[in-house]
């Protein structure tokens, strides 16, 4: 099958994994409605293209917080890539390097903060769950500081799974042989229990995420490390604000890949209002749904400095372990060079709110 766009890699990759590891990875929660949406904003916002702009060079590049990248597309962090390669998120970093581009990286990972450290040859962040004992998380910190890690993304959609409903009919556990790398003993949680009608995942977040989090979290974060702090998972312009008041140096606006809230909103019908709520005080990035170089440049119309991808990056590394996550970033870079181009912006900063037309009531 040639390889040609990410929905290919999706089809590749969902005819190579196993049935629990492809449900885990695509679904999204309940009826997948917010999955869906996701997409479907993509599908309802145009292009208003411009005509004779000298667009004989295209400049991708940019920062975020100020680290240099090679175009605004970043690598949301997603957990247990073990699951789709052997090497698994080591695997996975150097196909994101080789891009010239930015990983989130997972508390979940299967393949440790420090292992995947030291596989990275471009930067890195690090997503946060914060759990009931907070010395946990303080360890996970003092870790990822020491290991050159630029940020911190505090995930803020999950006090509790969202009902993944096929993980629960597969009876989704981590297969024995894998693990919770940044733990020393997963066993300790039921991460590998693989009984129908439950997901180990769920029950070790109910068993371990602080369900009590509140805005206070934001503070005790900055009295704990000089990371910048990035919020994970804010929908609405009333959140935003309380961000940027509780000191975030980012906000990606998130519904978790529709494996959350089901009902909630598309992210991209959630950006305009976060976007104005915060009016420049900190950066702001979305994840949900994109896989067109033309979906990026949208979103980065309605006022997003970059946007992350998710699923895409699990199929690039099934496929073809680092050189599929390389090639499916290629391909949304040459995507977005490409619609960039074709609509008569040649830089970033010539991408605006005059490029797009949203539906009325956005
Ligand atoms: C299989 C999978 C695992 C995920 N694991 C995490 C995680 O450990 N932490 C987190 O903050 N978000 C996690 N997410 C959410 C992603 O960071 C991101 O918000 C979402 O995948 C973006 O949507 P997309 O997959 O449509 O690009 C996960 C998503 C998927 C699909």
């Amino acid at each position: 099958m040639q390889l040609i766009n990410v929905r290919d890699y999706e089809e590749q990759a969902l005819a190579t994994l196993d049935l629990p590891t492809r449900d885990y990875y695509r679904s999204g929660s309940e009826d997948e409605r917010t999955l869906h949406a996701n997409r479907a904003a993509y599908d309802q916002v145009r292009l208003r293209p411009r005509a004779l702009v000298d667009v004989s060079a295209c400049d991708l590049r940019t920062t975020v917080l100020g680290t240099p990248v090679a175009m605004p597309i970043l690598v949301a962090p997603t957990a247990y890539h073990c699951l789709a390669h052997p090497e698994g998120e080591c695997a996975t970093v150097q196909g994101v390097g080789a891009a010239g581009t930015l990983m989130g990286v997972s508390t979940l990972g299967t393949r440790s903060l420090e292992e995947v450290a030291a596989a990275a040859s471009g930067p890195l962040w690090f997503q946060l769950y914060v759990y009931k004992d907070r010395r946990v998380s303080e360890g996970l910190i003092r870790r990822a500081e020491a290991a050159g890690y630029r940020a911190l993304v505090l995930t803020v959609d999950t006090p509790r799974l969202g009902q993944r409903e096929r993980d629960l009919r597969n009876g989704f556990g981590l297969p024995a042989h894998l693990h919770q790398a940044n733990f020393q003993d997963s066993s300790e949680t039921p991460v590998h229990i693989q009984e129908q009608g439950l997901s180990g995942l769920a029950v070790h977040a109910s068993a371990m995420f602080d369900t009590a989090l509140t805005w206070e979290a934001l503070s005790w974060l900055r009295s704990v490390t000089q990371l910048p702090i990035i919020v994970k998972g804010l929908m609405t312009a009333e959140d935003a604000a309380l961000a940027v008041a509780h000191g975030a140096a980012g906000i990606i606006v998130s519904n978790h890949g529709g494996r959350q809230l089901d009902g909630a909103i598309a992210t991209l019908e959630a950006l305009p209002e976060v976007v104005a709520a915060v009016n420049g005080a900190c950066e702001v990035y979305v994840d949900g749904g994109a896989q067109r170089g033309t979906d990026i440049l949208k979103a980065l119309a309605l006022g997003a400095r970059a946007v992350l991808v998710g699923r895409p990056i699990l199929w690039g590394l099934a496929v073809n372990g680092a050189a599929g996550v390389t090639h499916v970033l290629t391909i949304l870079r040459d995507e977005l060079e490409r619609a960039m181009a074709l609509s008569g912006r040649p830089t970033l900063d010539s991408i605006d709110r005059t490029l797009v037309k949203v539906p009325r009531d956005w």
